[in-house]
């Protein structure tokens, strides 16, 4: 009895092994264009209890960096586009960026920083090619910075690219090439990563490709093996995914470069936003492709680990929605820290573990009031106000408050703008329209948020301990001064 029940734990706990220290272990996304940000330190914690090994940042913010420090987690800091420029026309620059923003983190906080992200998708055709001559020279002096600083062993430089700078004619991986108008800009970092021992870095989004083509195969995009596979020379694809990185790692080897190690920098599904854009979607990719990543299977040309970055950890409610509605809603997590649905990362047993220690604001609303008219004029300008500085990406067809009436409507907008300007009381005016209520006025998956309290950062404690040391030294000068 005792030694079946000894058993029977011993083959429980052989058979979680593999959930519990996955191989490679996932990476996430940590963006911070947000207008409450969660504190560092609660977010490094959110991390760590849910296993999470490895970040992705797109800066390289002090506190974040900070509150990374002795955690283990790996970090890849980030070098945002408009810094492409001044790297790479000057050196020093690039020292000093390497300086301050890695090796003074290595040696005085711990941080495991083990890649510089140079620039963001700097090729993406929104950009109009504003970055293409100068990425790869902002490469090569991080790349000398680093060897300069004597830790380009430890950290590698290497550049997220979107996964249009690849495509293939007849859409199958076999024929895959880099694009033809940027194929010597690419060419140039590939050879430099390689000659360096970094990886490619690519984000890779089915959900775009669903959004921008109503008639791709919706089944394509997710990993449940339901869509009519795709034909490669005897090889079948199932997925996009699996054959969008394919078509790169053709494209690599077709250019000499076959071996070169490949990054998923950035791969997700967003909750809100659009049609496309839900709990139930979002649930189904992920926890897909986490599967698709633990069984170590890898892709029909890249057999083994995966190694890739959710985007993203959390929703940010600050991002421009250039690209859709949907761009607010990427995060596994509310902006709160609340995880968004079920997900097993393989690293706990429990699912996502939620922030703890968030401070809310008070649970207090704004609405319209009860008895105002919708026919008011002063209702349109109101809301259109309230949504260009509030966020309203969550009205609209068929997203979570899509099916709200008029004075939902309203009241959501209304709401949006007071929670983000800290629950003022200045900010649920509205020419006398609105009022605040302390009843809850979510509806089914319609939620009205309370928001967080806001965080200043540390640079403000550092700042005022510099004003109080320059306080005294004036009190000091001026006392001597005056007993003189
Ligand atoms: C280091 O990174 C921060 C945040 O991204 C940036 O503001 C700063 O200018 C960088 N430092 C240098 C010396 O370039
Ligand atoms: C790119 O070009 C388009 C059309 O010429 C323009 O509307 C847009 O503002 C440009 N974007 C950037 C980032 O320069
Ligand atoms: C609510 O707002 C959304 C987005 O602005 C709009 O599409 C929808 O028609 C509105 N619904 C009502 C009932 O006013």
């Amino acid at each position: 009895m005792g030694f079946s029940r000894a058993r029977a734990m011993l083959v429980l706990l052989v058979s979680l092994l593999p959930m519990v220290f996955p191989v490679n272990g996932i990476g996430a996304n940590w963006g911070t264009q947000a207008t409450h940000r969660l504190p560092p330190d609660i977010v490094v914690r959110m991390l760590r209890e849910n296993g999470i090994q490895k970040v992705k940042l797109f800066d390289a913010d002090y506190d974040t960096l900070k509150a990374l420090g002795k955690s283990g987690i790996e970090v890849m800091v980030g070098m945002p586009n408009d810094m492409l420029a001044p790297i790479a026309g000057s050196m020093k620059a690039a020292e000093k960026w390497v300086s301050e923003n890695v090796s003074s983190h290595l040696s005085t906080s711990n941080v495991n920083i083990r890649y510089v992200a140079v620039g963001n998708e700097p090729f993406l055709s929104t950009y109009n090619g504003t970055f293409l001559r100068t990425t790869y020279p902002a490469l090569q002096n991080i790349q000398a910075a680093l060897i300069k600083a004597g830790i380009s062993n430890q950290v590698k430089a290497t550049v997220p690219l979107n996964a249009d700078v690849y495509e293939s004619p007849n859409g199958l991986p076999s024929a895959g090439d880099f694009r033809a108008d940027i194929h010597d800009f690419v060419l140039q970092i590939v050879k430099l990563l390689s000659d360096n021992g970094a990886p490619f870095t690519v984000n890779i989004y089915p959900f775009i490709s669903l959004y921008i083509d109503p008639n791709f195969p919706v089944d394509y995009a997710f990993f449940d093996g339901n869509a009519s596979p795709v034909n490669d020379g005897g090889t079948n694809y199932y997925n996009m995914f699996d054959a969008n990185h394919d078509t790169l790692v053709w494209a690599l080897q077709k250019n000499g470069f076959g071996n070169l190690p490949v990054i998923i920098g950035e791969i997700g599904w967003p909750t809100d936003g659009d049609r496309n854009a839900n709990l139930n979607y979002a649930q189904r990719f992920n926890q897909g492709f986490m599967s698709h990543v633990s069984g170590g299977k890898g892709t029909p040309m890249r057999p083994g680990p995966i190694d890739a970055y959710l985007f993203s950890l959390i929703d940010e409610d600050a991002k421009s929605i250039q690209p859709g509605n949907f761009e607010r809603h990427w995060g596994v997590f509310y902006f709160d820290g609340q995880p968004k649905y079920s997900l097993n990362l393989g690293t706990t047993n429990s699912g996502l573990v939620p922030a703890r220690g968030v401070q809310e604001l008070e649970k207090k609303w704004c609405i319209l009031k009860p008895d105002a008219k919708l026919t008011d004029p002063q209702v349109a300008p109101t809301v259109s106000y309230a949504c260009s500085l509030g966020d309203c990406t969550s009205l609209g067809y068929q997203t979570s408050c899509g099916s709200l009436d008029s004075q939902g409507n309203i009241s959501y907008a209304y709401n949006s703008y007071y929670q983000i300007h800290n629950q003022l009381d200045s900010a649920c005016k509205f020419q006398g329209l609105a009022t605040v209520t302390r009843s809850d006025p979510s509806v089914g998956s319609c939620k009205f948020s309370i928001q967080i309290k806001p965080y200043y950062g540390a640079a403000a404690h550092r700042l005022s301990s510099i004003e109080k040391t320059l306080c005294s030294i004036l009190f000091l000068v001026l006392f001597l001064w005056t007993t003189q």
